[in-house]
């Protein structure tokens, strides 16, 4: 799993997995545009520009498959994306052999001409469960989750004002129960200056918490 900056991330099976591709504009991008090749699909959380970003660009240049919720994936056929698999919240789906269920997150969303809702994904591959949360508050909810899908590796948002902070985070981690917990969506911008230090240090014992700095790669 590679930490490309603020919620992105690239996951790899056998296949590549990117999850809300926010490289143009984003100053903690640690790739480029040029680097967005081979991925097979592409999985966008919401409509912010920081979440679908570059999303439409890299699956038509990559003729990758586009995962979003129902009216998002609607967006972007009608801007030619050719490969979409439109979902909603419960919903599980499986393309490539990757297992794909959508989440939800509390959160809002928007785009050009449209909003549906803001969601998470819980991403199966062989031997792990990932689970992003994409953009969201903590709920209760959480528990269910990590009840039904019990994934082993959870990335989480803690810049706090869009997002929670470090303690809801804390928060979700008790509720999630993953081993692993990645923080996300903190460091971008000086509005969601957090440490995510503190965040580990507040979870002690509940989780392993693995900073990445973008850039930074973990295997599982
Ligand atoms: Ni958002
Ligand atoms: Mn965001």
């Amino acid at each position: 799993m590679e930490y490309i900056g603020h919620s992105c991330f690239i996951i790899e099976d056998d296949k590549r997995i990117l999850i809300d591709p926010f490289i143009t504009g984003n100053p903690s991008a640690s790739k480029g545009m040029d680097d967005m090749k081979g991925i097979d699909l592409v999985l966008v959380t919401h409509g912010h520009g920081d979440h679908l970003g570059d999303a439409m660009e890299i699956a038509i240049d990559n003729d990758a498959t586009f995962v979003a919720m129902y009216e998002l994936t609607n967006f972007a056929a009608k801007k030619g994306v050719k490969k979409v698999e439109p979902m909603n919240i419960g919903g599980t789906i499986h393309v490539d052999d990757v297992e794909i269920t959508m989440t939800n997150a509390l959160h809002s969303s928007d785009f050009e001409g449209g909003a549906g809702h803001a969601a998470g994904f819980i991403v199966s591959l062989k031997d792990h469960k990932v689970y992003h949360a994409g953009d969201t508050g903590v709920f209760y909810d959480m528990k269910l989750i990590g009840q039904i899908y019990k994934p082993d590796i959870s990335i989480l948002p803690i810049g706090s004002r869009f997002t929670m902070g470090i303690r809801e985070a804390t928060k979700a981690v008790e509720l999630i129960g993953s081993e692993y917990v990645v923080p996300m969506h903190f460091g971008t911008y000086p509005a969601l200056d957090q440490d995510p230090y503190e965040f580990k240090k507040k979870v002690g014992e509940k989780a392993k918490v693995i900073v990445l700095k973008p850039g930074e790669s973990i295997t599982f």
